[in-house]
């Protein structure tokens, strides 16, 4: 029903402390931009237990931080099987949690969709690459190309509400 419904959206990476956060974070201040933050909520989760209970790793923060965007605290959590049926839009990170989601998910009734779906035109990554063992440059390249990706996500957001 146009205009009442809401979407739900999970960004997943491994640990839940560097990227699917980062993806969060990014995604929620784009709709917040679009005026759309009522209409959509996001969370992020991470397919391994490491980290669980963790705060966002130093390094990410450091590099949301110095893109200019907001941290408002987040605790690192495993995915669940009931996130499967709880969200519309399952987006892991790169292609070991693509496999590891379909794997724990199997037959869910969410939609599961590979961030690199918004990259933008001409970038030739098929993944957001891994940063916990790079350096500070690794985590603004992936801030750079989680904030590239999306107009594109936004595009696709749009027509998910209209449908
Ligand atoms: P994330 O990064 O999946 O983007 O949160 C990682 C966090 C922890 C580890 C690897 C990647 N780890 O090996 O502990």
């Amino acid at each position: 029903m146009l205009h009442t419904t809401k979407i739900r959206i999970l960004f997943v990476c491994l640990g839940n402390i560097c990227r699917s956060p980062a993806a969060e974070i990014v995604c929620r201040a784009t709709l917040l931009n679009a005026g759309l933050t009522e209409r959509v909520e996001v969370d992020s989760c991470g397919t391994a237990a490491y980290h669980v209970g963790c705060r966002l790793d130093s390094r990410m923060l450091a590099a949301l931080r110095h893109a200019g965007y907001e941290y408002g605290g987040h605790l690192a959590r495993q995915l669940r099987k009931r996130d499967g049926e709880e969200f519309n839009f399952i987006v892991p990170q790169d292609d070991e949690n693509l496999r590891d989601v379909k794997h724990m998910l199997h037959g869910c009734k969410a939609h599961i969709i590979p961030m690199c779906k918004w990259f933008p035109r001409g970038c030739d990554l098929h993944e957001v690459p891994d940063p916990y063992y790079g350096d500070a440059a690794d985590f603004e390249s992936v801030v750079q190309l989680l904030a590239d990706s999306m107009p594109r996500f936004l595009e696709d957001v749009r027509a998910w509400l209209s449908e």
